[in-house]
């Protein structure tokens, strides 16, 4: 036997046909749900009566035998045998003859690699989810450590208030929390088994197909066989998953990157996570960072190019959707990547808080809370933005900081100010009055952290 749709043929497959065709260079990857979802379609058929026990035994153990080759690297993938389906049913006839060929009984490949990529995708957000999870961890542990660090807050990249160092970690904090939340919702609405569909139309066996979701670990079969074969939208989903939490790690490496510049200096890279240069001695550069950030392209890539496959495919199953994996497989190991090395490099960064502090001199980051002193004695904000815009002027003018003015410079602009305004207006003081809920302060960084270690138990 050459194919397993040979019968209707009367020529050999043309060679370039069969390399064009051909997905087992891809599709491999997914032998371990293939082998599971023909294990239990082959005890939900014996259950039925569909095939006898005796046959069941044999496929699953000739199934189990061909899971050790695959592991062990003994199996040999053909071109020939265009897909990881197929490859695994010709070798299955190999080993125990024809009753092989009673394993496809009710099942098309159409259900049947719905339910692979499906079980595999499943998977592997899986794991993505395990990965943002260290993240986590790693944010909350920096957090902890340089909770005593201020570095300036920047709006349009321009010096804007103070803040805490732990506050700005704890903000992706936030983002890739939200990526677990959309990794679990993803979990649940996936979480139907597509298997039984048959090729489009269902099936005039008898099948239990409750009975093979929760074999497979699925609380439910899928409801319209057309729309079980004819469905991407999960690889879509994740897709589109993925290229958020690569979104969110493209802001942070840039971030990353721009500390490390000499002209910023707030952190120094551990240096075996930085690299050098062939030419010029003294780089250190954050390649890891730029890395993650440049992975971007591809993962937002993936994205556009499964939703343009699938963009207008009439029902139910087209050969288009066999280009429905190498992208999210591509998305998949890029992003765990991505997401490993960069927690690796945050983990070992060190903070250069003398620096960092001495800096934040320039740039009036306190300016607002001139403003806020102000306002408080009941001047109108407007106002005394305004009267505070003055200030900085006169003080851009002088070369001085709004900390270097005396009292009686200050009166020049508003005799509400008191002798407590240079010490309202310390840095610390800054920080630590923004109190409100979500506020810099310490106080709240300390809710944010608490509130981050319970998220993390509680999944
Ligand atoms: N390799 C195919 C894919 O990935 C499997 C399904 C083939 N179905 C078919 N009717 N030709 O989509």
């Amino acid at each position: 036997m050459k194919k397993m749709w040979e019968g209707r043929f009367h020529k050999e497959t043309n060679k370039l046909l069969e390399k064009f065709n051909a997905s087992i260079t891809f599709d491999k990857r997914m032998y371990e749900e293939d082998i599971t979802g023909s294990i239990a379609h082959s005890r939900m058929l014996a259950k039925q009566g569909i095939i006898s026990e005796n046959e069941q035994k044999e496929i699953e153990n000739g199934l189990l035998q061909i899971k050790e080759e695959i592991q062990n690297g003994k199996f040999e993938f053909k071109i020939e045998d265009e897909d990881i389906h197929m490859s695994i049913e010709k070798r299955l006839t190999q080993i125990i003859g024809s009753v092989a060929g009673k394993l496809h009984t009710a099942r098309s490949r159409n259900d049947q690699v719905a339910l692979d990529v499906r079980m595999y995708v499943r998977k592997e957000a899986h794991e993505i989810s395990k990965l943002l999870v260290k993240m986590e961890n790693v944010l909350l542990e920096l957090s902890e450590k340089y909770k005593n660090v201020i570095i300036p807050g920047y709006t349009h990249l321009q010096r804007a208030q103070p803040i805490l160092f732990s506050h700005h970690l704890m903000a992706y904090f936030q983002m890739f929390k939200r990526d677990i939340s959309r990794i679990k919702d993803f979990l649940e609405r996936s979480d139907e088994m597509p298997l039984g569909a048959g090729a489009l139309a269902g099936t005039t066996f008898d099948l239990d197909r409750h009975f093979v979701a929760k074999e497979l670990g699925f609380s439910k079969p899928t409801e319209n066989s057309l729309d079980s074969v004819s469905d991407r939208d999960f690889i879509i989903e994740l897709a589109m998953i993925i290229s958020v939490i690569s979104m969110h790690l493209s802001r942070f490496s840039e971030e990353i990157i721009i500390w490390c510049t000499s002209e910023f200096s707030f952190i120094n890279l551990d240096d075996a996570f930085a690299t050098g240069s062939s030419i010029m001695p003294q780089k250190k550069n954050p390649d890891i960072a730029e890395l993650v950030r440049g992975k971007t392209g591809r993962i937002y890539g993936n994205l556009m190019g499964i939703l343009t496959t699938m963009k207008a495919l009439p029902l139910a199953y087209n050969k288009d959707m066999q280009e429905d994996k190498e992208g999210i497989f591509d998305s998949i190991d890029n992003i765990k990547l991505s997401i490993e090395i960069f927690y690796s490099m945050l983990n070992t960064l060190t903070v250069n808080n003398e620096k960092i502090y001495a800096s934040m001199k320039s740039g009036f980051l306190n300016a607002t809370d001139v403003a806020d002193y102000l306002a408080k004695y009941d001047v109108p904000f407007r106002q005394a933005h305004k009267i505070v815009g003055e200030i900085v002027s006169y003080c851009e003018d002088k070369k001085i900081a709004i900390d270097d003015m005396k009292l009686e410079e200050f009166h020049k602009f508003s005799d509400i100010f008191k002798d407590d305004i240079l010490s309202e207006i310390t840095i610390e003081n800054c920080v630590n009055k923004r109190n409100s809920f979500g506020g810099t302060s310490i106080k709240n960084v300390e809710m944010q952290i608490e509130n981050g270690k319970k998220f993390l138990q509680a999944l």
